[in-house]
């Protein structure tokens, strides 16, 4: 009974009959769903956001590195339907959930978007269907919190459904590695979960590595950003000593990396931004203290981390000291709001909480991104800004100019020339001595 039903999930996959279902068509989500169509799949997508269904059944996109005729080009098909309405799960073989795992306040794993889902699912849930939670999140969260939930209804994983976990590598905005390039490590609940979702992410991925465990799994996600977690606190921590130190950590760091072996090299930035890395670790913390267990290198990594923003800050005020103005009634421009490089996304970006504390000591802050024409709202903070046209005239009549993000479309020799300081945290100056007074790494 077992084998035959994962059997006939299994070759309904590999003969490209299984309908995929993906849950939540965000920057993970989407990429996924246009994965499994350019495979041949037809694929169901959900939202609970009824504008996003909108604008991608007008055929159009709402993520930049995402163009509009990749949406458009299934949509207007059979292949691929957008819905608002979770009925439609009960018709879908493969049902993959890919929804937001945020913190709360207080720091701990907001898990409302997972349980939500889940119950989604569960009101629709039939034999043979595989679900696979795609979103990071704490060891257990799979068999803790998705396994009983969908096993009230009296099915049995393993049996008569199937579950699994295989954690999102997204990067968005990295052209060399996209969906199908990156490896995929899977697992399932049991031998027959694990096999049923290893045949499916082998039909759109190249590499597929699967794990003992969904437990496994879980903390291998973690693992990653925890790791680039610590090692960005790191080399932010010796950027602020080699800074009082009169050495330039960007040289260094460029010297160690001729090392062969044994040396990765991470870059000091304006603190830590993005939806995974400064978030993804606290929900192990969280987890870890119910084994009496306190997960040092992550809670020091991110107060590292964390005070990176007021240092820039510091950082804008000695500069502006040093030329007799203070920061009160000063303009500063921050270039670049987006967590990272050539991505239209802000969340948790470091530009926010350097320009919240800006204002605070009574700066005008005005910023220019080109991916991000306007600031929406976000859980910490609410600016009404757009983004300002970076122009001559605009930059000569700014005290500051604080690069933030290093996005590749800007003309950094040109912005140098004409604003008269600028504070850079991600060496966008570098081998600019022309212009060395007015420059200020921070
Ligand atoms: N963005 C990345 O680079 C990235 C990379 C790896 C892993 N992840 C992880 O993947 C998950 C999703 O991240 P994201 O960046 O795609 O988030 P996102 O906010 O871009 O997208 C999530 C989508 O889920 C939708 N949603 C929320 N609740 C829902 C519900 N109950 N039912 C259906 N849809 C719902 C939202 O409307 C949104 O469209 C998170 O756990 C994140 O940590 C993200």
């Amino acid at each position: 009974m077992q084998r035959s039903s994962a059997q006939d999930l299994i070759q309904k996959i590999n003969r490209k009959e299984a309908v995929i279902g993906i849950i939540g068509l965000g920057y993970v989500g989407l990429p996924l769903v246009l994965r499994f169509c350019d495979r041949g799949f037809r694929v169901v997508g959900l939202d609970v956001d009824a504008r996003k269904i909108e604008v991608l059944r007008e055929g159009k996109s709402y993520i930049k590195a995402i163009p509009s005729r990749r949406i458009a080009q299934f949509v207007r098909g059979v292949q691929l339907d957008v819905t608002d309405d979770f009925a439609r799960l009960r018709k879908v073989d493969c049902i993959l959930i890919c929804v937001p795992t945020p913190l709360t306040d207080k720091l701990e794993p907001d898990l409302q978007y997972i349980e939500r889902t889940t119950e989604s699912i569960r009101k629709h849930l039939r034999k043979g269907q595989l679900i696979v939670l795609e979103s990071t999140t704490y060891p257990g969260t799979t068999e803790e919190l998705i396994l009983p939930r969908l096993e009230s209804t009296g099915m049995k994983a393993g049996k008569d459904f199937f579950l699994a976990y295989s954690p999102e590598r997204e990067d968005p905005g990295n052209k060399r590695f996209t969906t199908g390039l990156i490896p995929k490590v899977v697992s399932g609940l049991t031998p027959s979960c694990r096999e049923t979702v290893r045949t499916l992410y082998s039909q759109v991925i190249e590499k597929v590595i699967p794990v003992s465990s969904p437990r496994a799994a879980e903390l291998t996600k973690l693992l990653e950003n925890i790791y680039r977690s610590v090692n960005i606190a790191l080399v932010n921590e010796l950027k602020m000593l080699a800074d009082r130190m009169g050495i330039d950590i960007w040289e260094v760091i460029e010297a160690a990396s001729t090392k062969p072996f044994g040396f990765s090299p991470f870059y000091p930035g304006p603190g830590m931004g993005g939806h995974c890395i400064p978030i993804d670790p606290f929900y192990l913390s969280w987890k870890a203290k119910e084994f009496d267990f306190t997960t040092k290198f992550i809670e020091l990594a991110g107060e590292i981390n964390v005070s990176v923003p007021y240092y820039v800050v510091s950082k804008v005020l000695d500069a502006l000291n040093d030329r007799k103005k203070s920061v009160k009634g000063a303009r500063v421009l921050v270039l670049g709001v987006a967590y990272k490089r050539d991505v239209d996304d802000a969340r948790e970006s470091p530009a926010l909480a350097i320009m919240k504390l800006l204002q605070r000591k009574g700066a005008t802050i005005l910023y220019h991104d080109p991916f991000i024409p306007r600031l929406p709202q976000f859980r910490k903070y609410h600016f009404k800004l757009k983004s300002s046209p970076l122009t001559e005239r605009l930059l000569r009549s700014l005290d500051a100019t604080v690069v933030v993000t290093d996005h590749s479309q800007i003309d950094y020799p040109w912005v140098v020339k004409h604003v008269p300081l600028i504070i850079d945290t991600r060496n966008v100056t570098k081998g600019m001595t022309r212009w060395k007074k007015k420059i200020v790494k921070a």
